[in-house]
């Protein structure tokens, strides 16, 4: 498996420049594959125990890769459905008493708003946002000035969504932790898109989508909370399958991992798609992976620049952003600039959101020099 294989076997990007892996990424045909089969296998009906018992064989599977592409422990691993379930269970998992503090920052995406916001109203929890597009080392500090003793946790991206900034993520897990403040990082747009290591990164919590970068079904994510924080976390959506042991009397043991928080019937199909796309990436190489992104995008970035009034917004080292390149032109839409490139150049690219001008170009490794150019050409027509 070779990095240009992706492409193809990628039908999706055949015939359009897909530049929007970080809203979602299409899916190569061996991850899509692989689904439908364990869907097929799966309809036989999992009462029958040995059907049941490859199932359970598979997810088990999955729950390693998953923690190898993590460097992490399998028993720290959530298989679940998406990122912002990860801050679910995080956001539920604390016994929140009012005037408790939790530290944000002004670029979250709304799955990491939305349910601190919720918090606030139902436990008058009150909500820091620190200003992502500060510095590093002014961010280290505000993060530092933040953090007293009614700050219960803190919960920020490991990238922006909105400019791809890195944010120096193991340096914000030390400054909480001189505060004792566990730190959740929301890493739906770093997971395949930069290296990562929880045991290095030092985060109590990691969430991560697999319908991403890693080119996983819709709907397929996972939480990693690090072992120590395993009891810690009060689980507070759970059932059938979080526990180890129980009586008919009340009593209840946990499963002893975070898959403790998986309960009911799940759709092992997509899981075992997650594990293909993991298997696909493992074959091909982490590092050659990176080092196609960081090649790609510092080529876009400098091409961007050269266009007259265009306003790149993503950092231009590699070591600080990732695969998201944003960028605006003053004076120009960006709705009816991305439906123009989609009509006119078959290039997909994102506005930021209803309420920001800018433009979201994400790469990927099925990206060519040729879609860059295209892109770059029909940005200059735009303008002309
Ligand atoms: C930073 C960030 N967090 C969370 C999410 C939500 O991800 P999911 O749909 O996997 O919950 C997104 C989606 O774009 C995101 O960019």
């Amino acid at each position: 498996m070779h990095i240009s294989d992706i492409r193809r076997l990628t039908p999706a990007v055949q015939h359009l420049a897909y530049f929007q892996t970080s809203g979602f990424s299409p899916k190569p045909d061996p991850v899509v594959q692989t689904t439908i089969r364990w869907a097929i296998f799966q309809s036989q009906g999992p009462a029958r125990a040995d059907i049941h018992q490859r199932l359970a064989a598979m997810q088990t599977q999955v729950r390693q890769k998953v923690a190898a592409s993590l460097n992490a422990h399998p028993d720290e691993i959530m298989l679940n459905e998406n990122a912002t379930v990860g801050i679910n269970v995080v956001a539920h998992g604390i016994d929140w008493r009012p005037g408790d503090r939790v530290i944000l920052s002004t670029h979250e995406h709304p799955g990491n708003r939305v349910t601190w916001y919720n918090l606030a109203r139902r436990y008058g929890v009150r909500l820091v946002f620190l200003d992502a597009t500060l510095p590093d080392a002014d961010f280290l500090s505000e993060l530092d000035r933040a953090l007293d003793s009614q700050t219960r946790l803190v919960s920020l991206s490991h990238v922006s969504r909105r400019t791809g900034r890195r944010l120096p993520a193991r340096e914000m897990v030390e400054v909480a932790h001189r505060h004792a403040v566990p730190v959740l990082l929301d890493a739906a747009q770093a997971y395949g898109a930069i290296p990562v290591d929880v045991q290095a990164l030092g985060c109590d919590f990691y969430t991560v989508s697999g319908h991403k970068y890693i080119m996983g079904p819709q709907g397929t994510g996972a939480l990693y909370v690090r072992r120590d924080r395993l009891d810690w976390l009060k689980p507070s959506w759970i059932g059938s399958h979080s526990q180890k042991d129980m009586d008919d009397q009340g009593y209840l043991a946990f499963q002893d991992g975070a898959n403790r928080f998986e309960f009911g019937t799940r759709n092992l199909a997509d899981q075992a798609g997650l594990g293909k796309a993991l298997d696909l990436w493992a074959e091909i190489g982490w590092d050659h992976v990176f080092a196609y992104l960081e090649a790609y995008t510092d080529r876009l970035k400098a091409a961007l620049k050269t266009i007259p009034g265009l306003v790149l917004e993503t950092p231009l080292p590699y070591a600080q952003s990732s695969g998201i390149v944003t960028f605006h032109w003053p004076g120009l839409d960006a709705y009816a600039l991305t439906a123009r490139l989609l009509e006119e150049d078959g290039i997909l690219v994102s506005p930021l959101s209803p309420t920001s001008p800018s433009v979201r170009v994400s790469t990927h490794v099925f990206n060519t020099d040729e879609e860059m150019d295209r892109l770059v050409a029909a940005l200059q027509r735009s303008r002309a």
